[in-house]
């Protein structure tokens, strides 16, 4: 009996943790409407204090997503943000307190990579962190993949960070139309990153954007 229940007991624990470390199919995004680009350029503003008690809908991050990175010309793939020569190298990491996705702009999905709250990787590291991260319930970390240049050079780090700056103020843009706080951020603990998603050298944690409400 005792054997039955603790059989019963892992069958159950492995069947939960399953759906937790699942990949996230996401509502279509809506691309049509909104605040127009002037009055978000007006809204636009860095915000450092979020309502942790309160998440953003799977709606609302995937309109986020897409207007970060998402294809807005599927005839040829093409995207929401411009990268230099179409490299399309800038990979966005939803930390979320259940876990850290991927952002699969063609499946429109969140491809699952670990399980567990990270966003502390995200506010910084030991020497400086700034908790304010902590708050919001979603942190994007937009991840330069370098290796996706063709031609190596000097320059794809700075472009691969130029690009990533384009991401990141669709972002601030999107969240100042839609009444969701932000703030642009260099500072994160980018090797813990690296280890923790199992990526070389070769990928560059550039950016990153907390997302949320306002307190
Ligand atoms: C490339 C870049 C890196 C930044 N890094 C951080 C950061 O690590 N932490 C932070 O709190 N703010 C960061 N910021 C936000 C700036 O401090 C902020 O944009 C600036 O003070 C101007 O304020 P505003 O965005 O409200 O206009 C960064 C901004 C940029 C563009």
């Amino acid at each position: 009996m005792k054997k039955f229940l603790t059989l019963t007991i892992a069958i159950i624990m492995a069947i939960s943790t399953t759906v937790m470390a699942g990949d996230i199919k996401l509502p279509a995004p809506q691309r049509m409407g909104g605040m127009a680009l002037s009055e978000a350029l007006d809204k636009r503003k860095s915000q450092r204090e979020f309502d942790n008690s309160r998440s953003v809908s799977p709606q609302l991050l995937s309109n986020l997503l897409w207007s970060a990175a998402g294809i807005n010309r599927p005839e040829d793939g093409k995207r929401t943000n411009p990268t230099a020569l179409n490299t399309q190298e800038i990979d966005i990491y939803v930390f979320t307190p259940e876990g850290v996705y991927l952002y699969d702009f063609k499946d429109n999905s969140l491809k699952f990579m670990v399980e567990g709250d990270h966003r502390a990787l995200v506010a910084g590291t030991k020497s400086f962190s700034q908790d304010y991260v902590l708050d919001a319930p979603v942190s994007l970390v937009l991840v330069a993949n370098i290796g996706k240049f063709e031609r190596k050079n000097d320059f794809n780090p700075m472009m691969a960070m130029a690009d990533a700056g384009i991401v990141s103020q669709n972002i601030n843009l999107f969240c100042a139309a839609n009444g969701l706080a932000t703030v642009p951020r260099a500072s994160m603990d980018s090797d813990g990153i690296r280890a923790l998603l199992n990526l070389d050298e070769s990928f560059l944690p550039a950016l990153n954007n907390p997302v949320g409400y306002a307190k």
